[in-house]
């Protein structure tokens, strides 16, 4: 089976990485070359370590890297069984994605996106397959993280999900099915939680340490929220929160003024070397 993954930042670069690893063929497309680069620098870089550590034979590294494809081109994915898009989480640009997409995949290729947020629905309206059209969604880091978020859409077949389960449960995954509303399950839970984590550090009631070692050590998470919205970055956090406080039309999705301060000086977590923390 063919995988398509188009967009090699965060996400498409480990959900590829998962996908090779799980002998699976995989065409990655980035619109952004240096993008492209810097997955398989990513990839290549922790296969070699691996290797180093002798948790992975050398012919097996060749063996996995071998069934990554880099490609430019959309167009070039025409022939993938399964498409996950992982481009940034902008309905709009989605939607033109999709468009695409639909008019180059073969009759039955299931087109799937992994936001976070935004309406299944209303990305699969772009295509003439809606049927088709489902969210895969991927935890950060996706290689590390057991669960995965299948969304159906209005349109969205019983075959489709079921493919989509099996697909992700060949990965070694965890799927749960939800409906499509604004931030499906997990962010719509997780989100307002960093929200008020970032108010928490607006209003001055304590320091972004605190707060981290206060909810990673007060409830046993691995990690506090705002260490969370750096890695997940600020960015992805902002675009989620908008979608639920638009999605629903409820003020308690209000985003804190600091996190928009933070996105507008391209302060956007881990992968710019600034957001609650310097890196
Ligand atoms: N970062 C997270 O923690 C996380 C977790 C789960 C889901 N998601 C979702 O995954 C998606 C991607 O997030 P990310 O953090 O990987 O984003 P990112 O900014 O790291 O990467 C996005 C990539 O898409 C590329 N791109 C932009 N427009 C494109 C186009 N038209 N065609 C092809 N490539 C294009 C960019 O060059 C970039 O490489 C979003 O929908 C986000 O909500 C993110």
């Amino acid at each position: 089976m063919l995988i398509g993954i188009v967009g090699a930042g965060i996400m498409g670069t480990d959900i590829a990485h998962l996908a090779i690893e799980n002998n699976y063929d995989v065409i990655l497309h980035d619109i952004d070359e240096s993008q492209l680069k810097h997955a398989y620098e990513t990839i290549t870089g922790r296969l070699d370590r691996y290797v180093e550590e002798k948790r992975l034979e050398q012919s097996q590294r060749g063996k996995i890297i071998s069934l990554l494809k880099l490609h430019k081109n959309i167009k070039d994915l025409h022939k993938a069984d399964i498409i996950i898009e992982c481009i940034p989480e902008n309905l709009e640009c989605k939607k033109n994605v999709f468009k695409s997409l639909d008019a180059i995949c073969k009759a039955g290729t299931i087109l799937a996106s992994n936001t976070s947020s935004l309406p299944i629905t209303s990305i699969a309206s772009a295509t003439k397959r809606p049927e088709y059209v489902i969210g895969i969604h991927f935890m950060n880091p996706a290689r590390a993280m057991r669960l995965v978020e299948i969304v159906g859409g209005i349109a969205t077949t019983r075959e489709t999900i079921e493919s989509a389960k099996s697909f992700v449960k060949s990965l070694g995954k965890t799927p749960v099915e939800s409906k499509d509303y604004p931030g499906f399950v997990l962010n719509r839970i997780l989100m307002p939680m960093i929200n008020e984590a970032i108010f928490t550090l607006y209003e001055g009631a304590a320091s972004a340490e605190t707060i981290d070692k206060t909810m990673k050590l007060g409830l046993n998470l691995p990690m506090g929220p705002l260490q969370l919205a750096d890695l997940i970055g600020l960015d992805v956090v902002i675009a989620i929160i908008e979608e639920l406080y638009e999605g629903f039309g409820d003020p308690k999705y209000r985003p804190c003024p600091l996190l928009k301060k933070y996105v507008e000086a391209g302060y956007l977590g881990k992968k710019t070397g600034r957001g609650f923390y310097s890196y």
